[in-house]
Order: structure tokens, then C-alpha cells, then sequence
């Protein structure tokens, strides 16, 4: 039997029920591999099962509010791509008179659509032979051919993409893709992979061997920025304040309490430059929470502020209750301080 039969045997039997590979369409492999992206299975799957039932075609997709999909995004991280989501099925409705575009060239040119994602869709819902490759398939590979390139360089990129290309077969290549990476999500595991169970075994290059915890090799190391966050918890009677962010930044579009950022020995004034409002702030300083992006190290410390009027509060911040915050899209550091408070 070749590499793709034992790949596609081994998921007919192996695979695990999810909702998008009954009757696989374009939307639905776009919806499920856009929230995986980055996220595990069984933390995306809730998202899937929450935005099919929201918004079972791309139609109703494409009308939804920005804030809807926010909201419904809160907790999965990288919300750029829910934003991406939006403008892309927008995308389909004027560029595709409706229509989801069902071969690789055509969606690639949704935004948010990468190679991945349209080789994904491509091969899956459209029977398209392109290789999916994505963290689980560079794996795989370079287990199966004891490959030490790193994945993460030029070179890596090619060498790696070919591989999969020449493996994927005419037929059935969702099949084949869904397989690679079922077989690197379950079996050929980061830690610990189970050679033992692989349908592979017998021709792999590195298999039941001390070099395959030690591949894939990634060549660089991701840069971490630190950066300290001061948050006001501005309570007036039973009111607090809030603003939605904006700029290219993380949680672009998510609302926050107001924030000064740095290690400022004024953030009294800040305080009141950043809000417009002029008073003598009595500050409390809270919890200090730690939040960890890929990229990024935050430390973020919370301050209580009782206010004696909101006199001169600009026009840009949100006057709401702590109870009605479930309204709105949050990052999850403003989530996880709210529960703290709600539990002391
Ligand atoms: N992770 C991301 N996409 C996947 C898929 N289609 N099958 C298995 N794991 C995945």
C-alpha cells in the first residue's frame, strides 16, 4: 500500500466526528478552519457549534453586526480573524454574487485566506488535489523523512510544501490532508508521539527513535515584547467606564476600561489627560494580572477609583455597570479581572 492509502485508511477509521466533515461545504470548512487556526479542536469546536447556529451560510455571515461577531469570538485570542471573516464573506456576496468560490486561485482571494486555509477548503469541500500544510503536516514530515531543515525558514518552507505536494493523491485529497493532520494531532503528538499506533511506522525515517521529539527544528525563537498595563476600575454609583480600542493593536475593536500604558510615575495625570476628567482621583491598586499572547508578555495592574462626578468625561468612553459588560466583546484579561472581583 502507497503513503497516501495507509494515510487515508487509517482516518476513515480513526477520524473524529466533527460537525464540518458531514457533508463538507466551502463555508463550513472556511468557518472551522479559520477559528482552528492556532486553537486545538476541542477548544475551537464550542466556536464552530456557537457561529453555525448563529450563522448557518455566508450570507447571514456577511450581514452580521462586527460587534455580533466579536462578542461570539470572546476567549479564542487572534481576533483579527474574526474581523478578516467579515470583509471576506462580505467579499463573497459583491466579488462571487453570493457564491463561495470553490477552487484554490479564487480564495485566496478572500482576506484572511492564506495558502493554508484555501489548500484546506480547496481539497476538502472541492476535491481540489493541493496539500494542506500547517504545523501538524510539518510534523509528520519531517518525522517520516527524518528532515532537520527548519520549517520556519525559506528553504524549510519549499522543501516541506513539495514534500506534501507529491504525496497528495488525485483522489480524495481531503481525505489525504484531513488524514496528515489527524495523524499529527493524535498520534505523531509534539511529546510523546505513539509510533507504536502509526499507520506509518514501518517506512518512517525517525519512528520509535531518540531524534523524534527533536523534530520538526524551528530555526528562530519568537521575540516576546513586555508590557505593563495600569487599568481604572472607575466606579460612580453603581456605573463604571469603559472605551473600545482602536488602532492596529491587539483587541482591536474589544472594549477595556480605561488604560494607561508604561511604568509612569504620573498616572494620576494621565488619568486624567487620557479621560478628560479633572478631579482628585483617590486610586486603589488591585490585582496585578499576567497575561501571556504569543508575542507578547502583559502585565497588567487594576486600580479602583471611586468618582464624585463624571464631569468632563469624553465623548468616546462608555458609561455602563459591571452587569451589563456581557454586552460587550472583552479581552480575556478583562474578563479574568471581573471574575476575580465577582468571586471576593
Ligand atoms: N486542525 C486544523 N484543521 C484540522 C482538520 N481539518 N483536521 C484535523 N485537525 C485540524
Amino acid at each position: 500500500m502507497n503513503f497516501s492509502s495507509k494515510i487515508t485508511d487509517w482516518y476513515k477509521l480513526n477520524k473524529r466526528d466533527l460537525p464540518w466533515r458531514n457533508n463538507p461545504e466551502p463555508y463550513k470548512i472556511w468557518l472551522s478552519e479559520i477559528i482552528l487556526q492556532q486553537t486545538r479542536v476541542a477548544q475551537g469546536l464550542p466556536y464552530y457549534e456557537k457561529f453555525f447556529a448563529a450563522y448557518p451560510n455566508v450570507k447571514s455571515f456577511a450581514n452580521a453586526q462586527i460587534s455580533d461577531i466579536l462578542l461570539l469570538w470572546q476567549g479564542l485570542g487572534y481576533y483579527s480573524r474574526g474581523r478578516n471573516m467579515h470583509f471576506a464573506a462580505n467579499q463573497v456576496m459583491t466579488e462571487f454574487k453570493g457564491i463561495f468560490p470553490n477552487n484554490f486561485k479564487d480564495l485566496k482571494k478572500l482576506k484572511g485566506v492564506g495558502e493554508y486555509t484555501a489548500a484546506a477548503i480547496a481539497s476538502i469541500a472541492c476535491n481540489e488535489s493541493v496539500a494542506v500544510v500547517d504545523g501538524n503536516v510539518y510534523r509528520v514530515l519531517a518525522r517520516y523523512f527524518n528532515e532537520a531543515i527548519p520549517i520556519d525558514s525559506t528553504e524549510g518552507k519549499k522543501i516541506f510544501s513539495e514534500l506534501a505536494n507529491e504525496l497528495v493523491p488525485k483522489i480524495n485529497p481531503g481525505d489525504h490532508n484531513q488524514g496528515m493532520m489527524e495523524l499529527g494531532a493524535l498520534i505523531c503528538t509534539p511529546k510523546k508521539p505513539d509510533c507504536i499506533n502509526c499507520p506509518i511506522n514501518s517506512s518512517c525515517q525517525s519512528a520509535f527513535s531518540a531524534s523524534v521529539e527533536l523534530l520538526p527544528v524551528k530555526s528562530k525563537k519568537v521575540k516576546v515584547k513586555e508590557r505593563k498595563f495600569n487599568y481604572f476600575h472607575l466606579k460612580f454609583e453603581d456605573k463604571i467606564i469603559i472605551h473600545k480600542r482602536h488602532g492596529k493593536d491587539i483587541w482591536e475593536g474589544l472594549h477595556q476600561f480605561p488604560l494607561v500604558e508604561g511604568e509612569s510615575q504620573e498616572i494620576q495625570n494621565e488619568l486624567k489627560k487620557l479621560t478628560g476628567l479633572n478631579q482628585e482621583f483617590g486610586l486603589t491598586k488591585g490585582i496585578t494580572l499576567k497575561h501571556i499572547l504569543t508575542h507578547q508578555r502583559i502585565f497588567a495592574d487594576f486600580f479602583t477609583v471611586d468618582l464624585t462626578t463624571l464631569k468632563g468625561l469624553k465623548s468616546e468612553f462608555i458609561v455602563t455597570t459591571l452587569e451589563d459588560l456581557e454586552n460587550f466583546a472583552l479581552p480575556k484579561l478583562m474578563v479574568n479581572y471581573i471574575e476575580s472581583i465577582n468571586k471576593n
